[in-house]
């Protein structure tokens, strides 16, 4: 093959394409696809059930994709549908190049994707390296005997007498250690007995581990979110983990850490990663649970040579409508030097509308926070139902609880059931989800909190959403925007501005549940007027008055400014 590449004429088959393909970009300044796309978690158990044995499926997700394109998302993150015993719900992989029956087949997801290509929709897998399931054929080899060929694969180790080889603690409750009788070893597993950690200090491993992504890489999906990179990685030593005062939710003593999560090998296999997505124009989202931005920092790379979206957690750490608490985490990561991945939930995290719902105006909180994430510097990641303010719905019973750190933990821990319910299509019997019983329940609210009716309903948080969106994928602040922080000693109002060459955006986001009047000099940031042009607002009536805005109580205001 020859093709011309930067001035030079190449000569070697494959490269090319390649080499292209990482340096596509999307408009002149080199921003990349990922950097101006909206993303959107699907939990497939949960989005929409097509045959009606009420678990989600992949025919589901294909049957709603006119709806993700109509809201204005551009790519969607799966949460794991690959054969699975579904100890956690998919992420206890059993096969890594397939799908679980539950869910379709292969050609269900070549269809989903191929119709989710015509709309503009990238698909974005979850790559679960840390851990495979104990059902997993390496792991049945593995524990076959000590000589087994995949012995290696995973980690083994002789305890102490009868006891564990260290004091390591499972995230999930209980010893990280397993003992395996057949064979006279204890197995590792951050996560449940079922998720046996990957050993990837084996080159094996490794191999086997970037051949799925090529694998699927080749089926054409977009890039990874790679699940729990933290914990990739354990001391070779196995030293104990420096012991804290006091207990967690089950129980278990508190630890630090220090010798299982986080070590710097994670850095050179993330920055192998990366040359392989590169490789695919893809893109690499991190489950990065970071305690300060010099570790976001490095998730990002030295040379900006790892991820390309770690998630922000810590801005999912300030868990009231706090203004400076929100200026203070959003200044702190806009200043780590790569491009902020803001999320207000997730799976494993209770809906935002909930965390910051006063239980009275749960709506209006609900737009008050998409407004807030979907109009910051970064790429935003949805989760499926926070576009219509979707609340939890938290099981009451212990013998109701599907996720068993539920069952473990209980009643400390409830597991995450409340935050995975169906999403709520419509009024009829279970939301529109299906017409089998729902694996979990819908909430009462979906009566009114849901697709159709929201659709219809102009004040809706559907239609902010839907307005955020199309505002972000057209204008040039909001895309691409550096962030001003303004009047940053007001305790209720969040204001800020998105400025790019003669435009800007002025957000104002009223966190209180007082009518609040706020006033704007931007003459220093370069905006002498007097007026705001008003592109989005949940108020009745706004002037734009940059002298005397007045805010209802959780009220939005995003108006243009002009030079
Ligand atoms: C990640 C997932 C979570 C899962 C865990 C173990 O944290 O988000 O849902 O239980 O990894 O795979
Ligand atoms: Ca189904």
């Amino acid at each position: 093959m020859l093709c011309k590449f930067a001035g030079l004429v190449l000569l070697v088959a494959g490269f090319c394409s390649a080499a292209l393909a990482q340096t596509q970009a999307v408009d002149a300044e080199g921003h990349q696809w990922w950097q101006h796309a909206v993303f959107y978690e699907i939990y497939p158990r949960s989005f929409m059930d097509s045959n009606n044995d009420g678990i989600g499926d992949l025919n589901g997700i294909a049957s709603k994709l006119d709806y993700l394109k109509s809201l204005g998302v551009d790519a969607i993150w799966i949460t794991p549908c690959y054969p699975s015993p579904q100890v956690d719900f998919g992420y206890d992989v059993s096969d890594y190049e397939n799908i679980d029956p539950m869910y379709g087949t292969l050609a269900d997801f070549d269809r989903m994707q191929e119709e989710a290509k015509q709309r503009g929709i990238r698909i974005i897998m979850d790559f679960v390296m840390n851990h495979s399931s104990d059902q997993h054929a390496w792991f049945i080899d593995s524990r076959s005997s000590r000589t087994s060929a995949k012995r290696d694969w995973y980690m083994w180790h002789d305890g102490k007498g009868s006891s564990e080889p260290n004091n390591w603690v499972s995230t999930f409750g209980g010893a990280a250690w397993t003992m395996d009788a057949k064979t006279g070893q204890f197995y590792y597993h951050y996560f449940y007995p079922q998720q046996p950690d990957l050993n990837w200090r084996n080159p094996a491993v490794h191999d086997a581990m970037f051949d799925v992504t090529r694998w699927w890489y080749k089926r054409g999906v977009a890039g990874f979110r790679l699940d729990a990179v933290d914990t990739l990685f354990e001391d070779p030593a196995m030293r104990d983990n420096p012991v804290l005062p006091g207990t967690d939710k089950f129980g278990d003593p508190l630890e630090e850490n220090l010798y299982n999560t986080k070590l710097p090998e994670v850095h050179v296999v993330l920055r192998d990663l990366r040359k392989v997505a590169d490789q695919n124009n893809a893109v690499l989202i991190g489950e990065t649970w970071t305690k300060d931005v010099s570790e976001l920092k490095q998730y990002y790379g030295e040379h900006s040579d790892e991820l390309q979206m770690p998630m922000d957690f810590m801005f999912t750490t300030v868990n009231r409508l706090s203004p400076p608490e929100f200026r203070r985490q959003i200044a702190a990561v806009d200043s780590a030097g790569g491009w902020p991945v803001f999320v207000i939930s997730n799976h494993d995290i209770v809906r935002s509308a909930v965390r910051y719902g006063d239980g009275q105006n749960n709506q209006a909180i609900a737009k008050l926070m998409g407004s807030l994430y979907l109009t910051l510097r970064g790429t935003p990641i949805m989760y499926y139902g926070e576009e219509i303010g979707m609340e939890n719905n938290d099981p009451t019973r212990k013998e109701d609880v599907k996720d068993p750190i539920g069952r473990v933990g209980w009643p400390m821990e409830k597991g995450r059931d409340g935050e995975r319910t169906p999403m709520q299509w419509d009024d009829s019997p279970n939301a529109g989800f299906t017409r089998g019983t729902p694996w979990l329940p819908v909430p009462l609210s979906y009566k009114n909190v849901n697709v159709a009716s929201e659709m219809k309903d102009p004040a809706s948080t559907l239609n902010l959403y839907r307005g955020l969106l199309a505002l972000r994928h057209e204008n040039h602040a909001l895309l691409d925007g550096d962030y001003v922080a303004l009047n940053q000693s007001d305790p209720n109002v969040l204001s800020y501005l998105r400025r790019y060459k003669n435009e800007a955006v002025l957000v104002v986001l009223n966190m209180s549940s007082q009518p609040q009047e706020v006033s704007f000099d931007l003459t220093p940031q370069g905006f002498p007027a007097k007026n705001a042009n008003t592109l989005l607002t949940t108020m009745k009536t706004a002037t734009g008055s940059l002298s005397h805005l007045s805010l209802e109580p959780f009220a939005v205001y995003i108006g243009s400014i002009s030079k």
